[in-house]
């Protein structure tokens, strides 16, 4: 039933204790929304902690490579999207930085941390919102949450007031004592939410989170990240090939293609960037998918399939139902 369980439980494994250490000095997350940082550039290097540093990764499965040399840092307290069509190697770097994959060439930082030496460290920073379905639809949400609980070794003392806190962060405190097969896509969508809340992280990944949902519940799953973003300077980082979602949600993005990030900075950046290259007169402002289409070029329309094909990829809740 737990598909995602990462085998190491209970304390021990790999890492210090000190997971909440070093890092606990850094600025305030800034949460207001894009603007605040000035012209990205590529590389941006690591003056202070960032909370995800990806350097020169690659991952192949075999002779596919899926990641290839992916350059990423992500800041404390930004929401950070990762975007490109199916096949870019989203999953995969999103995987390597959870650590449920190792780091066969190259570096994964999360909050200073290393991901191939220091695997329990970095899993104790992070909360994981997989792209497949992770929650049991024989149990109640309660019960699903408590068991992330037991994985993400909340103690036990606490372990009651934290799921309770958690499933009301995503507003199923009504519906915690029902089976999850009885919920909407939108509702399983915000309990594996909860799920990967109830440890606290500092870092939350979510792969595809809005994929299959309708409109309404998109921007519900969306308000729901951002008030927990907002209460507790958590950094996010989320794919997506919803465009128009991560120019309204994420501060950065980062468009990948083809194991690679061709393109990265505030969503307004990247537009003006595009707006000004086409030169003046040249019609309506860009939107995201345009500057997409625009660097990734013809690439776009071969085996890694279009933006519209993907949304079709995730078979969610409905096989919860
Ligand atoms: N378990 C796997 N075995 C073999 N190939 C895989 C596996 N997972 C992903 N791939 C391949 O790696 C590439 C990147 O996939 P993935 O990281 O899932 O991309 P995305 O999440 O951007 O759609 C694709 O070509 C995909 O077919
Ligand atoms: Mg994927």
């Amino acid at each position: 039933m737990t598909r995602h369980t990462t085998g190491d439980k209970g304390p021990g494994g790999d890492g210090d204790t000190a997971a909440a250490g070093p890092d606990a000095g850094s600025a305030p997350a800034v949460p207001g929304g894009p603007g605040t940082q000035a012209a990205a550039t590529d590389t941006g290097a690591a003056s202070r902690t960032d909370a995800v540093t990806c350097t020169g990764l690659a991952y192949a499965f075999g002779d596919t490579t899926a990641v290839d040399g992916l350059e990423l840092s992500v800041r404390d307290g930004e929401v950070f999207g990762l975007l490109g069509p199916n096949g870019a190697g989203k999953t995969t770097a999103i995987r390597c930085i959870t650590t449920l994959l190792p780091v066969p060439a190259g570096t994964v930082g999360v909050f200073g941390h290393d991901a191939a030496r220091e695997r329990m460290a970095v899993r104790r920073l992070l909360g994981y919102v997989p792209q497949q379905l992770s929650a049991d639809s024989g149990l109640t949400g309660r019960e699903n949450v408590e068991l992330f609980a037991r994985v993400f070794d909340v103690s036990r003392r606490e372990r009651a007031a934290r799921v309770g806190q958690a499933l009301a962060a995503v507003d199923l405190v009504d519906a915690a004592d029902r089976l999850a097969k009885t919920y909407s896509g939108g509702m399983v969508r915000r309990l594996e939410l909860a799920q990967a809340l109830v440890s606290a992280p500092r870092l939350l990944l979510l792969d595809e989170p809005t994929i299959g949902l309708d409109p309404i519940a998109r921007t519900s799953v969306w308000e729901h990240i951002n008030a927990v973003r907002a209460a507790t300077g958590m950094t996010v980082l989320v794919t997506t090939h919803y465009m128009d979602e991560a120019d309204q949600y994420c501060d950065r993005v980062a468009l990948m293609h083809r194991g690679r990030v061709r393109a990265l900075g505030t969503p307004d950046e990247l537009r003006t960037g595009l707006a000004e290259r086409r030169g003046a007169g040249s019609g309506e402002r860009p939107t995201l998918e345009d500057v997409f289409r625009d660097i990734a070029g013809s690439g776009l329309d071969d085996k890694s399939g279009d933006f519209s094909d993907v949304r079709s990829t995730r078979r969610t809740a409905s096989r919860v139902g």
